[in-house]
């Protein structure tokens, strides 16, 4: 499988745009979700770690799941002791985990994933009963956020199709909600968060 960030990992950090989206994904997902001290977390395509880190610091443990080596050795870096995410270099849906998790986190993946229904019934296998999923990614756009589209399978997505996918694949509670804006020079991109319960 070709690795499509394997030439972005190395300054992907230094990128402040990138930090404030993960930061504020981070800050929507402890506002919606009582995270605690027990729960074992997996963020689905943690990349360096922007959002897996921050919320780390209020969970237990975690597995950050990627299918890029280049982004996940950038991730190996910050590991210490004391915050540590476990790598898993791995396409989950087409060669799925048998761990379970309390909840599942992630940051500008989903439009990476090309069937969905596929992705969000894998997942569902992953998760304890009650277990929760907070997905941030790009409201619909018109495929200018991206300069180079290769792996971009969603020009980001509507809210309403997504929902009937993902309650079609047996969550519940599904809540969207805009938490924030990323502004680019030819224009300004929507980011949303999607909460739900197995
Ligand atoms: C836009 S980056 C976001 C990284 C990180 N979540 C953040 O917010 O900085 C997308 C990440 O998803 C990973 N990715 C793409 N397709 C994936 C898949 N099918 N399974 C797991 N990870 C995937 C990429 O390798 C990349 O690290």
């Amino acid at each position: 499988m070709a690795d499509n960030f394997e030439n972005k990992a190395k300054e992907w950090d230094n990128k402040s745009v990138r930090v404030q989206n993960a930061h504020s994904i981070a800050h929507a997902i402890k506002e919606k979700i009582e995270l605690n001290k027990n729960m074992h977390i997996m963020d689905f395509g943690v990349g360096t770690g922007l959002l897996g880190f921050e919320v780390l610091k209020d969970v237990k443990s975690m597995d950050g799941v990627d299918t890029s080596e280049a982004m996940l050795e950038k991730l190996e870096e910050k590991n210490t002791e004391t915050s540590f995410i476990k790598p898993i270099c791995q396409d989950i849906v087409k060669k799925p985990l048998d761990t379970k998790y309390d909840g599942i986190i992630s940051s500008m993946t989903l439009h990476h994933v090309e069937h969905l229904d596929d992705f969000f019934k894998t997942i569902k296998t992953n998760l304890n009963e009650n277990g929760f999923i907070a997905i941030a990614d790009l409201a619909s756009e018109d495929g200018t956020f991206h300069s180079d589209n290769t792996g971009v399978h969603h020009f980001g997505f509507d809210e309403k199709e997504l929902e009937t996918i993902i309650r079609n694949c047996g969550f519940t509670d599904i809540a969207f909600k805009h938490i924030h804006t990323i502004n680019k020079p030819h224009r300004d991109f929507d980011i949303f968060l999607v909460t739900a319960k197995a």
